[in-house]
């Protein structure tokens, strides 16, 4: 995919906010730190259009990126992040629900999760929230770079089986670093368009 456009549209933390819904749209959802803007910025090519940093946390607001005039990506904020207080917990849920409900043009979510480890708890119920709402569901495992080829596949299986994946939905394998699975990924997300 030729990325001619990227721009941010909003930052938004409730509906009204939300940009006309015109456009196909894929949010991205993962743990805090997994590398949620990273993979924007990587699909895109772009350095730090979306804002990445070692400090989880960092992405707060639902983030609508259009891209090339006819895609939406929206960056939301990461889950699983131990330092946040019950309150923003709840704010956090309560916007998440707001927009996965609520999003017409909402084509399918892309779930980001690390691929060195087991998905965890936050990832398994996080794949089961966007189940619930009957979304598409795209899983990435990112930080391909960091596992040794000869136990990639090993690596896979296990993600695919932690979440119990729906046969329906794709996980592809990827990394930021070396931009291996971009086509993969540029691939599904097409598939929904
Ligand atoms: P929050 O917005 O805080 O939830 O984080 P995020 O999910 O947007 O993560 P971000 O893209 O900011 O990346 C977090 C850290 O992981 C950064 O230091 C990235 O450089 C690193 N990182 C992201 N993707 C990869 C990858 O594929 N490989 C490697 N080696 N590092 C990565
Ligand atoms: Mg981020």
């Amino acid at each position: 995919m030729k990325v001619n456009q990227a721009e941010i549209v909003i930052s938004a933390v409730s509906e009204k906010q939300y940009p006309e819904a015109r456009y196909p749209e894929f949010a991205l959802a993962g743990r805090s730190n997994v590398g949620k803007s990273s993979l924007i910025n990587r699909l895109i090519n772009r350095k730090n259009l979306a804002r990445t940093s070692s400090k989880p946390g960092k992405t707060q607001t639902l983030n609508f990126y259009l891209i090339n005039e006819s895609i939406y990506f929206v960056d939301v904020p990461g889950y699983g992040y131990a330092q946040v207080s019950k309150k923003e917990r709840a704010k956090w849920g309560g916007m998440m629900e707001e927009y996965f409900k609520n999003r017409e043009t909402l084509q399918a979510v892309i779930l980001i999760t690390d691929l060195r480890h087991e998905p965890t708890e936050d990832d398994i119920q996080m794949y089961d929230y966007l189940k619930y709402f009957e979304l598409p569901v795209i899983v990435i495992g990112t930080k391909l770079d960091k596992i040794p080829k000869t136990k990639r596949y090993k690596h896979i299986k296990r993600s695919k089986k932690v979440l119990e994946m729906d046969p329906e939905d794709i996980f592809i394998p990827f990394s930021a670093e070396t931009s291996e699975g971009k086509e993969d990924v540029w691939n599904a997300i097409r598939s929904f368009m």
